[in-house]
């Protein structure tokens, strides 16, 4: 059982992913959507969160913990290998890996503020030989528009141009999207940075995890969210893309 958490509903791309390089295997996805956002909250917030976060999966039955959260990896992957003796995998890495394999000329990193800030893409892409050219840049906004549904339209276009455009004047080719709000923004992103490669790192854990796991069948996906606001459906069918039913609230300890 693969336990996967975010601060919120984003991550289930992570276990979109996961359902398509290992259709059987079962999933416990725990969205912390009482304390989202994490990209605006200290590190020790985070920290704090990552943890009861973990323990819940793993007192649920999860035998490896995926990060999906970018800012929680950023700032509590080190926190979490000391404490808990689960394999984790986190986004933050698998990224960095991802763009590592592309070859790239110049990298973009986009995030929130508390990702960009840690420094942890860059200090990532360092470890795994990028030595490229790197900019970075925090848009906190994108994730506002997409929890608002705005993800195609004028709208959406003028705010991710607003972000990218220092990007597109620095002639990046490759671009990680390192907050799990941004893949859904790719046919934008696609249109306002044409002959851009955008990074999904939430394709690099499903990859990594497959290698990890033997082939199951008749697996469950069980999904857990710290509250259930008012948009939580239409926005788990957007970040899944498929129908949950079985949505359960969760409370945390700690
Ligand atoms: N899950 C967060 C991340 O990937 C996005 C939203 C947030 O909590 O700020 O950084």
């Amino acid at each position: 059982m693969i336990g996967v958490f975010d601060s919120g509903i984003g991550g289930l791309t992570v276990v979109r992913e996961l359902r398509r390089f290992l259709p059987g295997v079962s999933i416990i996805y725990l969205g912390d959507t009482a304390h989202l956002p994490y990209g605006t909250k200290s590190k020790e917030a985070t920290v704090r969160f990552s943890i009861a976060n973990s323990q819940f999966l793993q007192n649920r039955g999860a035998e490896l913990l995926a990060i999906a959260c970018h800012s929680s990896a950023s700032v509590a992957t080190e926190e979490l290998k000391k404490r808990f003796k689960l394999p984790i995998v986190d986004v933050v890495s698998q990224g960095a890996k991802a763009v590592a394999r592309l070859n790239p000329k110049m990298v973009g990193v986009i995030g929130t503020v508390a990702t960009i800030e840690s420094g942890s893409y860059i200090e990532e892409l360092r470890k795994v030989g990028v030595g490229c050219e790197i900019v970075a840049r925090a848009c906190p906004l994108l994730v506002s528009i997409v929890e608002e549904g705005i993800i195609t339209g004028p709208i959406a276009e003028l705010i991710v141009d607003y972000y990218l455009d220092p990007l597109k004047t620095e002639g990046i080719d490759t671009l990680l999207l390192g907050c799990t709000h941004f893949p859904i923004l790719i046919p934008v992103i696609e249109k306002i940075l044409p002959g851009v490669r955008p990074v999904d790192p939430a394709v690099e854990v499903a990859r990594e995890i497959a290698m990890m796991q033997p082939k199951v069948e008749g697996g469950k996906v069980k999904i857990y969210l710290t509250d259930l606001s008012p948009n939580y459906q239409r926005l788990t069918r957007c970040f899944l893309g498929e129908e949950v039913s079985d949505i359960i609230r969760a409370t945390l300890e700690g």
